[in-house]
């Protein structure tokens, strides 16, 4: 079974393909020439992951699923949460983002968060949705390259070594978006029975 994923991320595609092994082949819209960016125009991650597998759906009639992930600090009341990707300004690197979390958690005790994806698969025309979540807490200062987005300054609860200190397979095998995945692959595991 073929089933499109909504990104040019290759990293994340190989991330789900690995997932989902031999009997679903994911191939990414960017793949099949949808370059335009889908705005996230939706209030929640559920309704931003919904208005980009609609959006594929819509367009190409096939199986098809997108994920949205935001960080939410408990301290900063749930923020960056969807607003995770531009919470320094439109068109501001990771490393921006991560120097405004890291100042607003200055001096800041209660330093829990979690990492949230939420997945929307289509299949039929119905929208199921799957979530995956990572708790952990905020560092003081920024730690690691390897990774991407927040992973210098989350540390998953039970580790010493924030996301971004973790080599690829490690982060992939806890991570919020696998988990999510991983929730999907089986779904549809069941409804290919
Ligand atoms: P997206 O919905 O996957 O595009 O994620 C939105 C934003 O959340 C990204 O631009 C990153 O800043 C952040 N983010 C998503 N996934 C991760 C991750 O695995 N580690 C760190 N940051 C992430």
């Amino acid at each position: 079974m073929e089933i499109i994923f909504a990104t040019a991320n290759r990293h994340k595609l190989k991330e789900a393909q690995s997932i989902a092994g031999t009997e679903f082949q994911l191939l990414s819209s960017a793949s099949l020439g949808v370059t335009e960016d889908i705005e996230e125009t939706g209030a929640t991650l559920k309704e931003n992951a919904l208005i980009k597998a609609k959006y594929l759906w819509e367009k190409f009639g096939r199986p098809c699923f997108a994920d949205d992930t935001g960080l939410e600090i408990d301290a900063l009341e749930g923020r960056p949460g969807v607003y995770s990707a531009r919470y320094a300004g439109e068109g501001c690197s990771f490393a921006d983002n991560v120097q405004k979390v890291l100042k607003e958690m200055n001096g800041i005790t209660n330093r829990g968060a979690r990492f949230k994806t939420i997945v929307a698969l289509i299949t039929d025309g119905t929208p199921h949705f799957f979530e995956g979540c990572v708790e952990g807490t905020i560092t003081e200062t920024t730690s690691g390259e390897k990774g991407f987005g927040y992973d210098p300054v989350f540390k998953p609860a039970g580790y010493d070594t924030t996301m971004a200190e973790m080599s690829e397979e490690e982060k992939n095998r806890i991570s919020h978006r696998g988990i999510a995945v991983t929730k999907m692959i089986e779904y549809l595991r069941q409804y290919n029975k």
